[in-house]
């Protein structure tokens, strides 16, 4: 309680956070997963739906919460994580070794170039947080690491700019890629999305607090070359 009144993240008193249905270990040095994210992976679980031996990477995992409640849920994908992070990267093992994911410590900006043009579904929850707007709560802003709130840039959009460049490489044609983001940057995610001209069926999608907290595209199939 004592830790608590200090605003230490609950989480990180009880050594776990609780995301769909896992329980995953947290503590210093890693993002702790929210609520929100939940839906993103609904998102792709319904996109899943009827795919054989689905191909799926989670780019910036941090403890892993995606990419291991997509494999938990979804028998037979094969799913793949990437993350920057050395602290982050501890965490994501210990959460996504017990469930067959492929783990690599990298920059999702060019990880994976060997599966280039292979991925089913390319999902991210990247840094994406506006340079200036420090967040006010202390749980957040003391204990969740920079480098997973700060998404580059005055707007904060380098990191999830450089998510969609890595999903277009990424994917298939006719591949799903899904990225979480602040509500306020809803509107620019899409119009890149849709000036990029190789994504088709752009959306934006609510969380449950009705705010428009993620956006899907499909890959156009001339635009990948697989
Ligand atoms: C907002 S957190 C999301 C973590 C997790 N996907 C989730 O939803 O709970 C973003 C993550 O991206 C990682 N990250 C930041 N820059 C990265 C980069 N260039 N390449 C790969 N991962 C990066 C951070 O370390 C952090 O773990």
């Amino acid at each position: 309680m004592a830790e608590r009144a200090q605003r230490v993240p609950l989480q990180h008193i009880t050594g776990v956070a609780h995301f769909r249905y896992l329980t995953l270990a947290v503590g210093p040095g890693v993002f702790i997963p929210r609520p929100e994210t939940e839906s993103v992976v609904q998102l792709v679980i319904d996109h899943l739906q009827g795919l054989e031996h689905p191909k799926v990477v989670d780019l910036g995992t941090g403890s892993g919460a995606i990419a291991a409640s997509i494999a938990h849920e979804v028998p037979g994908a094969e799913v793949h994580a990437v993350e920057f992070s050395t602290f982050a990267h501890a965490w994501a093992a210990k959460n996504l070794k017990p469930l067959g994911v492929k783990l690599v410590q990298g920059d999702l900006r060019n990880a994976l170039p060997e599966h280039d043009g292979t991925f089913d579904v390319v999902v991210s929850n990247p840094p994406y947080i506006p340079a200036e707007a420090i967040p006010n709560e202390p749980e957040v802003a003391l204990h969740d690491p920079p480098e997973a709130l700060y998404g580059g840039g005055a707007d904060g959009m380098e990191l999830p700019t450089a998510a969609a460049a890595s999903a277009a490489r990424l994917l298939k044609g006719g591949g799903y890629f899904v990225m979480e983001h602040a509500e306020v940057q809803a509107g620019w995610i899409a119009e890149h999305l849709k000036a990029a001209g190789c994504w088709t069926h752009v959306a934006t999608h609510l969380d449950l607090n009705g705010k428009e907290r993620a956006t899907s595209a499909v890959l156009a199939i001339a635009a990948s070359g697989k």
